[in-house]
């Protein structure tokens, strides 16, 4: 039979956009990132890269993390893991800021660096100013051999496989999982008790069909997104874990579809943002926690009070007054910012693809920033 299709046709296996492509990939590159990591015997994980014997994971008692653009959402959700899950003090420093503030490293500071490329530039001085200060130091990488990965010379590889698109997809979730797989580690060597652990490797165990549910309501957010294709402006809300995926998704509705788009935490509403809604600026609000449902609840109204559509993340069994709403699958709080975040990938690949975006190449961004 003759080949119809280009090389690079054929890498995009079928779909039309590397990003469509990766996003779709995500089943697969979660289950890779996870892959010979969990010890459901132990009730935890092992990450051999690591180095690290149990006397030096049980010392760490603080953590910097520092990244740039989706990695550093990605990191923000890390910040939460380490603090709920480990009990000990973290803090995500943009990685240039990380390189000029004079970061403080004490003694049993882990210093991460978080990385797809491995080879941005504030990222790697950043690198260079840890190691400088002499912190124990990893690299969170996919790129397998990348300059950071190298300088670091111990960490955890995402595993995600090549990731073409400029906007970051399977990078972010499989970071994702890879810092909820280290809280746990670090966790099971201070409060994290058993039953707590079990739950949630049971949790990222499920995550790959739990994705491929999520991936199933594409076209219906598709449907969702027509109504919105001629905004200017739009509002991501989120709380505690979804905060950083509201960060997420309207870096990736700026990235690929121009339109301005701005993450907040739904409590930070009334401390800006409400001023700008009106029938013209669509708010998009995550809510995946029972336990806060309420107070998302009450800031929907906040938002449909000032005419603004707004379109709810939800996890199953959740109601809102949305006008619409995108139903996920329910999962434990530290999985769910992973489905949700892979609900707004959909939602911003759509709405860009609609407005006729060129998604792989967007106007004037590099998929690895290599200067500074
Ligand atoms: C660029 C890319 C983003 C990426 C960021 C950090 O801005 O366009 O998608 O998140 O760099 O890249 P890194 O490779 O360090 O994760």
């Amino acid at each position: 039979e003759k080949i119809t299709h280009s090389a690079e046709e054929a890498q995009k296996g079928g779909f039309s956009t590397f990003m469509m492509k990766e996003i779709h990939d995500q089943p697969r590159a979660v289950r890779n990132s996870v892959r010979g990591h969990l010890d459901f015997d132990n009730a935890t994980t092992s990450l051999g890269g690591l180095h690290m014997n149990p006397k030096e994971l049980a010392s760490i008692d603080r953590i910097q993390l520092f990244a740039c653009g989706t990695s550093l959402n990605a990191a923000l959700l890390g910040q939460y893991f380490f603090e709920d899950l480990v009990g000990i003090p973290c803090q995500v420093t943009q990685a240039a800021d990380f390189r000029y503030r004079n970061p403080i490293i004490e003694k049993n500071t882990l210093a991460i660096a978080l990385s797809q490329s491995g080879e941005t530039a504030d990222t790697l001085a950043a690198v260079h100013e840890a190691k400088r200060k002499g912190a124990d130091l990893i690299a969170i990488c996919n790129a397998v051999g990348s300059t950071i990965a190298r300088e670091a010379g111990r960490g955890v590889y995402l595993h995600a496989g090549p990731e073409i698109s400029v906007a970051s997809t399977k990078a972010f979730t499989t970071q994702v999982s890879v810092l909820l797989q280290l809280a746990i580690l670090l966790g099971r060597t201070k409060r994290l008790d058993r039953g707590q652990a079990a739950d949630i490797l049971k949790a990222i165990d499920q995550l790959p069909e739990q994705i491929e549910e999520v991936l199933k309501l594409s076209d219906s957010i598709r449907t969702i997104t027509e109504k919105y294709t001629d905004v200017h402006s739009m509002f991501f809300i989120g709380r505690g874990y979804q905060y950083p995926v509201a960060l997420e998704g309207a870096l990736k509705v700026k990235e690929i579809s121009y339109i301005h788009a701005e993450g907040y935490h739904a409590a930070e509403l009334k401390h800006g943002p409400l001023a700008l809604l009106d029938e013209k600026v669509p708010v998009v609000a995550i809510c995946t926690n029972k336990d806060s449902a309420q107070k998302i609840v009450s800031n929907i109204r906040e938002c449909s009070s000032r005419k603004s559509p707004v379109i709810a993340v939800v996890s199953e069994g959740i109601e809102t007054p949305a006008d619409d709403s995108i139903t996920i699958p329910q999962a434990h709080p530290t999985t769910a910012p992973i489905l949700a975040a892979v609900a707004l990938q959909l939602f911003s690949f759509h709405i860009a693809d609609l407005r006729g975006c060129s998604i792989d190449q967007p106007k004037n961004l590099a998929k690895s920033v290599t200067v500074e």
